[in-house]
């Protein structure tokens, strides 16, 4: 072996010691290392991280250069992270999701425990970091993203899809693709419609909205564990799912059966969120049972009142200038991306459910 591809061997090994932020994961193995290259002890490395978020890179970059720089020899270390993008693919060609990187659902147990919270401030969390990013909003009869991302008067156009289909035009607002039954049908009227045509309305938009490619496209589940979710689960290949619940006990039995229909349909959860921690409903609840089960734990929000008008106002908080407000939900998305990119070194093809029973 000559000089130099001994170096890049001991830099490599170097880089083992270096994990992925939160996980006890080294990133040569994760396949994050793509480059190295070695010339008079000058050492370069590119790695190239599947999460978004420049505190993860940073975290990453510095890890990684105080390795190569612990080496004897090194004059001269030159570090480059950069976002890789979209990294999940699935087996099934059919899937209409097929060009989306990861698709997340949020669920909840009961309604009004900030499922859509999380998952409008998950998804601009992503995009502010640089990720592509949609939301489809599935909550038929009770859809609340257009409202939360300031888009009430938008309605999607149509396109010519692949093969000249006909295919609806996500709305865009606030750099995110977005689809809801809130831009089909007219603001106050009721949806009134019986399990099939919910059915068919969301096959259409995972079939027939003009996602295009995308890193991440977060589904914001109805409460419960009723028809949406089992035909989500038929349709679609799914990277996991998020289930949301406040720090209740009322809130987490209902919580518990959302996780269970998981296990039942076989979808990956990525871990917990405690929304609403406080002195109204209490801290710390959620965590402690993950933690007992041993299911992942992805944050705390606090209970403040900024949240909940930035979802009133149609401007997320993720996206704030106060980091108070956007820091919790930052670092919701650095953990929802990592969990992501975990799964995806273990599952690298998502695969279709099967229903048991
Ligand atoms: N952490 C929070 N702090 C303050 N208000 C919140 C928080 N999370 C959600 N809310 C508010 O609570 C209400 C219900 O949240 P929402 O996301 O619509 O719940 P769900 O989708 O589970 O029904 C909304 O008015 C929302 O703005
Ligand atoms: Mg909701």
């Amino acid at each position: 072996m000559s000089d130099r591809e001994t170096k890049i061997g001991e830099v490599n090994e170097a880089l083992r010691q270096v994990k992925a932020p939160g996980t006890d994961r080294d990133i040569v193995s994760l396949g994050w290392v793509k480059h190295v290259t070695e010339c008079d002890g000058a050492v370069k490395a590119e790695i190239s991280v599947p999460v978004p978020g420049e505190r993860v890179m940073a975290s990453v970059e510095a890890a990684a250069r105080s390795a190569i720089e612990a080496l004897s020899w090194q004059i001269n270390t030159n570090v480059k992270v950069t976002f890789s993008g979209v990294t999940g693919t699935v087996e099934d060609a059919q899937d209409p999701l097929a060009q989306v990187g990861n698709v997340l659902a949020v669920a909840s147990g009961k309604g009004g425990v900030g499922k859509s919270t999380v998952a409008v401030n998950l998804a601009a969390a992503l995009a502010r970091e640089g990720a592509s990013v949609g939301v489809l909003d599935a909550d038929i009869y009770g859809p609340s993203i257009p409202t939360m991302l300031g888009a009430t008067n938008e309605h999607p156009h149509p396109v010519e899809g692949p093969d000249g289909k006909k295919m609806f035009g996500a709305v865009e607002a606030h750099g995110m693709k977005l689809m809801s039954m809130g831009f089909l049908v007219e603001q106050d009227k009721p949806v009134v419609w019986r399990g099939p045509m919910l059915h068919g309305a969301l096959q259409q938009f995972f079939g027939d909205v003009a996602w295009g490619p995308l890193d991440f496209l977060i589904i914001d589940l109805p409460p419960g564990t009723g028809d949406v979710a089992l035909t989500m689960a038929q349709s679609i290949t799914l990277t996991g799912a998020i289930v949301v619940s406040t720090p209740q006990e009322v809130a987490m039995v209902d919580a518990r059966k959302a996780i269970a229909m998981f296990d039942q349909t076989g979808i990956h959860l990525l871990g917990l969120v405690e929304n609403m921690a406080g002195e109204i409903f209490g801290e710390g609840h959620v965590k402690a049972w993950a933690e007992a089960q041993a299911h992942p734990f992805l944050a705390t929000l606090p209970l403040v009142q900024g949240i909940r008008v930035s979802g009133d106002t149609g401007t997320p908080a993720a996206l704030s200038d106060d980091e108070s407000l956007a820091g919790p939900f930052r670092a919701l998305a650095d953990r929802v991306a990592t969990a992501c990119a975990m799964r995806n070194a273990d599952a690298p093809r998502r695969k279709k459910i099967s229903l048991q029973g």
